[in-house]
């Protein structure tokens, strides 16, 4: 494999463990940071033309990479990706800024719209991808412009956004490099008050201290995974060092050390039980990534 000249960090044989919240993924190959658009457009050229996998990575916070790591290149975009810019109500914002930022600077501000997301440890582009939501405000509802670069077409603008729960309907091969929000405005004590009560009701109800990847599952229809999972009386079953948390059983803990086939092992034994208990086939919200970029269920199939 050779990687291209471009501004940015490059290293080799990283633990992806070091960048996700469940703490767990064996070496990447390369992990880089492209610093501008320009540097991104060079290396996605060329591990396209060489035929290398990669895979953009956010905070890590959704995605649970395999023990062996991955064979290609882990994308992170860099400080180039950062810029968060308010004029009036409208916000530009960069895919790499951290959400939490966005909503805490629209609440100083005194703009409406996203401050139940606050608490959601994701990147812009990442809340953008998956369409992050929580407490009834989905990320993509104010988004009104997605900026990206395609692996096959190139730059790319997205006005006519159809968003789905926890999905954005964005082709696996598009990197969101940035965007534009459309948010309300309103008083910014009131807004920053909204945003402690649903922090607090996030610290109450969900296992925030411990290493997971958030909710395991989507919910599925007229129904809450959690309160399934819970009434099967799994809180605090475990496999290995994988763990159902005792505080939400839709979250997954890494209670120390647990390798990605514990947790796979977990999240599917979990996930029959459900169905053979219920009839209700939960869908994962979590992603997981085998060692070549493959988007996996817990059997391993490809999706
Ligand atoms: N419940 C249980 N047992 C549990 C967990 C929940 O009985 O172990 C019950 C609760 O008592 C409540 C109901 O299930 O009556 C709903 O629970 P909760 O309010 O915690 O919300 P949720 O449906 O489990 C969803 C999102 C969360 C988001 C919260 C708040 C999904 C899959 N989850 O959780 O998102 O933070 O609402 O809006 O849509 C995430 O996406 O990673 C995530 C955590």
């Amino acid at each position: 494999m050779h990687l291209p000249d471009f501004q940015g960090l490059k290293l080799s044989s990283v633990p992806l463990s070091q960048f996700t919240t469940w703490h767990i993924g064996g070496p990447a190959d390369w992990f880089v940071e492209p610093q501008s658009l320009r540097d991104l457009e060079i290396l996605i050229n060329s591990l396209r033309d060489q035929n290398i996998s990669w895979f953009l990575l956010g905070n890590g916070s959704n995605i649970l990479f395999s023990d062996s790591g991955f064979r290609g290149v882990i994308i992170h975009l860099g400080d180039g990706f950062h810029n968060i810019q308010f004029t009036d109500s409208i916000v530009i914002a960069g895919a790499g800024a951290q959400l939490n930022l966005l909503t805490k600077l629209a609440a100083d501000k005194g703009f409406t719209g996203i401050e139940g997301l606050a608490g959601i440890p994701g990147t812009i582009g990442g809340a953008a991808f998956t369409n992050a939501g929580a407490y009834d405000q989905s990320f993509l509802s104010r988004c009104i412009e997605i900026q990206g670069l395609c692996e096959k077409k190139g730059f790319k603008t997205i006005t006519d956004i159809r968003p789905g729960y926890r999905s954005g309907g964005f082709p696996d091969d598009f990197i969101i490099t940035g965007l534009h929000l459309s948010l309300t405005p309103g008083d910014s004590d009131r807004i920053h008050q909204l945003m402690n009560q649903y922090l607090e009701r996030r610290r109450s109800t969900q296992p925030l201290s411990k290493a997971s990847a958030g909710c395991t599952f989507k919910n599925p229809d007229n129904s809450g995974a959690g309160r399934l999972i819970d009434e099967l009386g799994f809180k605090g079953f475990k496999n290995g060092r994988a763990m159902i948390s005792e505080k939400h059983a839709n979250f997954v803990i890494n209670s120390g050390g647990a390798s990605a086939s514990e947790i796979i092992k977990l999240i599917g034994h979990v996930r029959s039980k459900v169905s053979e208990t219920c009839g209700v086939e939960l869908e994962l919200e979590v992603l997981i990534i085998d060692e070549n970029g493959n988007r996996i269920d817990p059997e391993g199939t490809i999706r």
